[in-house]
């Protein structure tokens, strides 16, 4: 399986298409000059206009120090938990962070405040009914691949929490899962409709007969609950976990046989893992994990270290990434 971390020679040989599995795709954003407001290898905080409910739109980009404007990269959406922000999320998901040697662009969009004053996301109960944040995500990629060059067959969707529990809505879009190759959900919050306690209805589009998706979740977790039921701030139910990976295996045409067991870390019994189709679906159940965003060295949820490098979610999720393609 191919990698959206280093060495550098994988990615290009991604991105340039050397290796013979597949040719890149160029937006049209290839060859036009760097957005005179982005300084290469730095975040900046920028905005777009936007038909889903409220405009403007705010978004924080990340252009790698390398970025060429004649070669395509791919491009990491990465939403951010309720309460929280794009900055936090940057924060948190690591994506720019050069160490992890993704060489792509990172975008980390911002959910607008509910009455309550918390930013989230379409699916959390409280999100402002009137706000359509996929149809923002979907305008989101057009400004983006207008401007940069990005390989549209390789855009990837990514969350935290809500966040998390969002992209698998990206996942059940007509639309998103023609532009989006692969969904990562870290302590993922899918709520179930308050008045029918089933999830929102599930509707990719009919040319992506297998979506790629991954979750990553804590046992401990106190905030949006393993086995799911009402979550700590009492304004919706969740799903239980292994009920929303089984019912992405059986969306994706997979048996529960073809659920297959290990571990991670060497053996050691901290991270369990469940996988379908090749890694079409996976699954990884950290056992001493709480609401959080595992990490090696502390990021923003600092509270779970993970004892091994192949258990860090930044990681994780670049690794399984670079093995889908539209
Ligand atoms: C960028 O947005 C974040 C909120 O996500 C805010 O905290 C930060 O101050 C902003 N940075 C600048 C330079 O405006
Ligand atoms: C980048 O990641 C390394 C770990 O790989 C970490 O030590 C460092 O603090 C991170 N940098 C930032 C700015 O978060
Ligand atoms: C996969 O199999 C394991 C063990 O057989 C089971 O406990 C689990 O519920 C199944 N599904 C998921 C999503 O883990």
């Amino acid at each position: 399986m191919k990698s959206l971390l280093s060495p550098p020679a994988l990615l290009l040989s991604l991105a340039i298409g050397t290796t013979g599995l597949a040719t890149s795709q160029q937006s049209s954003g290839c060859g036009k000059p760097v957005p005179s407001v982005i300084e290469l290898g730095k975040p900046k905080n920028l905005t777009i206009a936007s038909d889903s409910g409220v405009t403007p739109r705010k978004y924080r980009i990340h252009v790698p120090e390398y970025y060429d404007p004649n070669v395509p990269v791919p491009l990491i959406l990465s939403f951010h938990g309720r309460s929280k922000d794009m900055k936090f999320q940057d924060e948190l998901s690591q994506f720019s962070n050069a160490s992890y040697g993704f060489e792509g662009i990172a975008v980390y969009p911002e959910g607008v405040p509910s009455p309550k004053g918390t930013k989230q996301w379409q699916g959390d109960p409280d999100a402002p009914t009137t706000i359509n944040d996929i149809t923002f995500t979907l305008e989101l990629l057009d400004h983006l691949l207008s401007r940069y060059c990005i390989d549209p067959s390789l855009i990837y969707a990514s969350g935290k929490s809500n966040g998390g529990g969002f992209t698998g809505l990206l996942a059940c879009d007509p639309l998103a899962t023609t532009r989006i190759a692969a969904f990562a959900a870290v302590s993922g919050a899918f709520y179930l409709d308050p008045s029918t306690q089933q999830l929102p209805p599930c509707t990719p589009s009919p040319n992506r007969p297998k979506i790629p998706i991954l979750e990553l979740h804590g046992a401990k977790d106190t905030t949006i609950h393993y086995l799911g039921g009402p979550n700590d701030r009492s304004n919706g139910d969740t799903l239980d976990i292994p009920a929303w990976v089984d019912g992405w295996a059986a969306r994706n045409g997979l048996e529960a046989s073809e659920n297959v067991t290990g571990t991670l870390c060497e053996g050691k019994k901290e991270v369990t893992t469940h996988t379908w189709g090749d890694g079409v679906v996976v699954h990884y159940l950290y056992g001493n994990m709480y609401h959080d965003w595992p990490s090696r060295w502390g990021d923003g949820d600092s509270r779970t270290l993970t004892t091994c490098v192949g258990a860090d979610a930044t990681r994780v999720l670049l690794e399984w990434f670079g093995g889908w393609r539209l």
